[in-house]
């Protein structure tokens, strides 16, 4: 069975061109004028662009008490409805738990997946056990990327030594670490000084987590990145203070890479001083919305390139959740949806407020993300030879975001009310049309695990570089005698 998607407009991270696609074994078989095949999509007026890829997911996570509500099944169907055609998770020990132990467990989430997946792997804790499964992970499993929580103190958080440690190590096997970075120390100094005062609502989350909290951890990353010969990728930067480590890093010859989150682009800071506390708490996440002059610092960053990718950071709780925290706002679940509407969104508020060209949003979406992951060109492309995930846009289709509306299992979104221009006409994963007008047709389990290779061309290049420039031992031919 082959496919055609007729007289739509290619749009890649490059390249805008009209074309049709042919789909033969879900990859693309031929891109030119007039192909045919068993069965045709009719593109016109849409663009046809890679599905994206959302690096950033939290799905069914265990995290503050209880699991995140958006599983695989939810949660992937969700990313098919909003042109989202491959998520990547992360898979987090428990303390003390070995590595592959809880890839295991993200396997059996995974298998009601709808879209193509794969996983980071977090580093949690620090030991022999750690150092050795690094390996496996990296060769056997195929995640070339690790996660280090510099915040969540007393829980995910690691220190800066266990993180020079992994780092190391990172560089040796040819791997990726990302950081979340927050100084998770003074948060918890704010959060029980904050408590102290009687500052208990939701708005002293934002309160305890301000932007040199994060502007610092990003620092301390990316230096503790340049000792370890390794290059370094910042997940959810929201502020000013974190963006300008990294424009710092980049011209300073570093591989470093930002990723902003669609929610911290278009969301304030304004959202913690509601007099809901449903609303407010519904909208705690780490770091929190910031104000105005921060979203435009991320804008600039997407548009000059010093940042790299957008994603969502996809951890929904629902309200009977979040009230875990009426009290204690450092008991709010902590974590906000997307993976719906951040292309959509995206589209709406980046490209057609020209903010964005397609092509642009096409890199920030999908074709960034796979070349860092090391995944491109099969995943993140429209060539020959690549996986059909792809998504036929149509930019003057119109809807406006409501929970009611949405595929996510919690019952808000924090998008509430906004309206989009700009959404998927068809999704297709692997050559089959999953999302088919607005309609969701596919199948649990369909979705299956991406590789991902080690040493990706940044990183052989970064360790030449880092090999050539290491400390060398002086050669002395008039060595004194001992002067005791
Ligand atoms: O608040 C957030 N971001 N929750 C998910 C976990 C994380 O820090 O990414
Ligand atoms: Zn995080
Ligand atoms: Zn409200
Ligand atoms: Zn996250």
């Amino acid at each position: 069975m082959s496919t055609v998607i007729r007289n739509g407009t290619i749009v890649t991270a490059d390249l805008t061109y009209k074309a049709d696609v042919l789909i033969e074994d879900g990859r693309i078989a031929q891109i030119g004028q007039g192909l045919g095949g068993d069965d045709e999509i009719d593109a016109t007026g849409c663009y046809v662009m890679p599905g994206g890829i959302d690096p950033h997911t939290h799905l069914e996570m265990p995290f503050m008490g209880t699991y995140s509500a958006d599983n695989f099944d939810s949660g992937t169907q969700a990313a098919l409805a909003g042109g989202t055609t491959m998520v990547v998770d992360f898979a987090l020990p428990d303390p003390g738990q070995g590595l592959l132990d809880a890839i295991k467990r993200w396997d059996n989430k995974s298998a009601q997946a709808h879209c193509d997946y794969s996983f980071h792997m977090a580093i949690t804790w620090w030991g022999e056990q750690v150092f050795d499964e690094m390996a496996q992970v990296v060769r056997e499993r195929g995640i070339n990327t690790f996660k280090h929580f510099m915040a969540y103190k007393g829980a995910l958080m690691v220190n800066d030594d266990e993180m020079f440690a992994s780092f190391r190590r990172c560089a040796e096997l040819g791997a990726i670490p990302l950081v979340h970075a927050e100084n998770g120390d003074v948060v918890a100094d704010l959060q029980r000084k904050l408590m102290d005062e009687g500052n208990t609502g939701p708005e002293g989350h934002a309160y305890s987590r301000p932007p040199q909290v994060e502007g610092e951890a990003t620092n301390r990353a990316i230096m503790i990145a340049d000792m370890a010969g390794v290059p370094l990728y910042v997940v959810h930067v929201s502020c000013e203070e974190s963006h300008e480590a990294i424009r710092r890093a980049k011209q300073a010859g570093k591989r470093v890479w930002g990723e902003p989150l669609i929610q911290h682009l278009l969301l304030d800071e304004g959202e913690y001083f509601n007099h809901d506390w449903d609303h407010s708490a519904r909208r705690v996440m780490s770091p929190p919305f910031r104000n105005k002059q921060h979203q435009d610092s991320l804008w600039a960053g997407l548009a000059s390139g010093t940042l790299s990718v957008v994603a969502t950071d996809h951890c929904a709780f629902t309200t009977d959740q979040k009230r875990y925290g009426v009290g204690d706002f450092t008991k709010i679940p902590n974590g906000t949806g997307g993976l719906e509407d951040r292309l959509p969104l995206l589209w709406t508020y980046g490209v057609a407020t020209g903010r964005l060209t397609p092509n642009e949003f096409v890199a920030a979406t999908s074709t960034n993300i796979a070349k860092i992951l090391n995944i491109y060109p099969r995943k993140g492309a429209v060539l020959v030879g690549a996986d059909a995930d792809l998504v036929v846009w149509d930019p003057e289709k119109e809807k406006t975001i409501t929970a009611g509306g949405q595929v996510s299992a919690i019952d808000y979104n924090v998008f509430e009310g906004i309206a989009v221009k700009g959404l998927p006409r068809f999704t297709l994963s692997r050559g089959r049309v999953v999302v088919n007008d607005g309609k969701l047709q596919s199948t649990p389990g369909a979705g299956r695990f991406v590789k991902r290779p080690p040493n990706q061309s940044v990183h052989t290049a970064l360790s030449t570089w880092k090999g050539l420039t290491a400390p060398r031992k002086v050669e002395r031919t008039g060595i004194p005698a001992s002067g005791v």
